[in-house]
């Protein structure tokens, strides 16, 4: 079988494809068949060595697959089920702490960029009804981040306002699970044809960021005094804008370091809008399990852009900095 390993430093040309042993599973753990991955921005940031390389990494932290071996003590899965990874392969459910969140997949262990895996059998959640391992393997980081932000931190419900930032594959299942809850959705991008595709996946109302510099104002003004969500993909880039776009007692979901990793933030101005400002790192196994229920209650479908093989994942990545696609990037395994 093959993975693919990052050696130190990190970047794109120490991304490499080898041979590796298959495994075991031992007690409690089950051997998956990895069948796809897709694309995240912490992705790239790994692959990149913008968070540092742990030596002959195996990066990805979304997977799609089979179960081929059960553990003993196991009793949850049997072979032939269909299971996709978690983030936090630790954070199961309830609060996130610093004990069940060290461990994150293609970060500080082991990912999912290999075709066979022993993993523990709670590190997984079913996939939605119907899906391809393919569309499973789009939604743990970047659906998951969403969901979390609206819908289990944020309270989202039908008639509130939504602001999503850009087109990656984060803000576009952000706009999916928006709409489906019946939110009235803005959506912005630095790209015309772009927002045309917004629109067409159901954006009521879309603007240009680059064309717009104000567009946080003009979202606010549009929406008669600012939106209930924003899920702010920009940090630094967006920040501002996302805080005039919100309402008052607005809910800011603080997701996303596109434009850099930390930000200037005016306090009054914040403290006067009594605004909530959320931190999200994706979500829990359990919340997952509810996002998972939603898709399958809801028909909502991935978005996916364009599809590589694991032999040229470092080009996948080169795509996915061009800033040309629109939603997910996937990795199909043989
Ligand atoms: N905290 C978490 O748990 C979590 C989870 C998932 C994602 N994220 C974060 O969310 C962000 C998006 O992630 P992703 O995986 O969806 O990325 P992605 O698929 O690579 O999205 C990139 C897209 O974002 C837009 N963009 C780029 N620079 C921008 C800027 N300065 N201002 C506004 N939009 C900009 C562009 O859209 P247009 O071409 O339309 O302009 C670009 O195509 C990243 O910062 C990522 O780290 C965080």
């Amino acid at each position: 079988m093959k993975k693919i390993i990052l050696k130190k430093p990190g970047g794109l040309q120490n991304l490499t494809l080898v041979d590796a042993d298959d495994c075991t599973p031992g007690f409690g753990e089950v051997c998956v068949n990895w069948k796809a991955s897709s694309l995240n921005y912490h992705d790239l940031l790994v692959a990149l060595g913008a968070i540092p390389v742990v030596e002959d990494q195996i990066p990805m932290s979304d997977g799609a697959g089979e179960i081929i071996a059960v553990g003993e003590g196991v009793s949850q899965w049997q072979k032939g089920d269909k299971v996709m990874s978690l983030f936090f392969p630790n954070w199961l459910n309830g609060s996130p702490t610093p004990q069940n969140t060290a461990a994150v997949t293609g970060d500080t262990i082991f990912g999912t960029a290999t075709q066979r895996q022993c993993v523990a059998a709670t590190a997984l959640t079913k996939m939605p009804a119907g899906y391809s391992f393919e569309q499973a393997a789009t939604l743990p980081c970047a659906a998951l981040t969403a969901w979390r932000g609206l819908v289990s931190e944020g309270g989202l419900k039908a008639g509130d306002t939504v602001l999503v930032e850009g087109t990656g594959g984060m803000s576009i299942f952000g706009l999916q699970i928006a709409k489906a809850a019946g939110a009235y959705v803005y959506a912005t991008s630095s790209s015309d044809e772009k927002l045309e595709k917004l629109k067409a996946l159901g954006a009521d109302h879309v603007v240009n960021y680059k064309t717009d510099e104000n567009w946080g104002a003009t979202i606010a003004k549009h929406s008669g005094g600012g939106v209930d969500h924003v899920l702010d993909a920009g940090g630094d880039a967006t920040m501002k804008q996302s805080i005039a776009a919100a309402k008052m007692g607005g809910n800011i979901s603080l997701i996303g370091v596109l434009g850099g990793f930390s930000t200037e933030i005016v306090l009054p101005i914040v403290f006067g809008k009594h605004l909530r400002l959320t931190g999200i790192a994706v979500g829990s196994g359990q919340q997952q399990m509810d996002m998972i229920a939603a898709i399958d209650a809801s028909g909502l479908q991935p978005v996916i852009d364009k599809s590589f093989s694991l032999e040229n994942l470092a080009e996948a990545f080169a795509y996915q900095q061009s800033g040309a696609h629109f939603g997910k990037i996937t990795v199909v395994y043989d």
